[in-house]
């Protein structure tokens, strides 16, 4: 049995992260979400947002489940029994991307098996999707439907001041 991570920060989850998540459900036995706890200060959703949204979009996917991560994902994956780390690339990641992998295997062994970006999802990351959502544009085309209204409803009411969970 091959169990494989897909970590990320996950704020929000778009289209490009569940293309990816899926091709790995294929590829794999069992595929673990590891959502990353790390707060950012732009933060959208709190982690267990994150978590409760993400289990709700690969409901579908029955060897796919989603964890919350805290320190090093290398520990996380010994501790799970999870054998590889599985990661979107796009050409802009490439330098960064590499050296993590790297740097997880020269911690642990564990190895990362890198899958191209779906093109039509390559120009999609959440910190973009934030940007545009929170200066009004439109982000409908890059997140699942339910992404797509709770980001919009985050984005309105941190507007209107209301405190949110993060
Ligand atoms: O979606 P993101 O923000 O690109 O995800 C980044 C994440 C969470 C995968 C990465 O920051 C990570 O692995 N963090 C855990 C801490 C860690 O293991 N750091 C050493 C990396 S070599």
């Amino acid at each position: 049995m091959t169990r494989a991570a897909c970590p990320g920060s996950f704020d929000p989850v778009t289209h490009g992260h569940l293309d990816v998540i899926g091709r790995t459900a294929q590829i794999v036995d069992n595929v673990v979400v590891a959502v990353g706890t790390n707060i950012s200060k732009n933060a959208l959703f709190s982690p267990d947002e994150r978590v409760e949204m993400l289990t709700e979009e690969c409901a579908a996917w029955s060897n796919v489940k989603v964890m919350l991560f805290r320190g090093l994902l290398v520990d996380f994956c010994a501790t799970n029994n999870i054998d590889i780390i599985s990661k979107g690339l796009r050409a802009a990641d490439f330098d960064y991307e590499l050296q993590m992998a790297q740097m997880n295997r020269q911690l642990t062994g564990v190895d990362t098996l890198f899958l191209p970006t779906a093109p039509q999802w390559a120009f999609v990351s959440s910190s973009l999707v934030r940007e545009v959502a929170t200066l009004g544009g439109d982000v409908t085309a890059f997140l699942p439907a339910r992404i797509a209204a709770r980001t919009m409803a985050r984005v309105a009411s941190r507007e209107a001041g209301v405190p949110n969970e993060v």
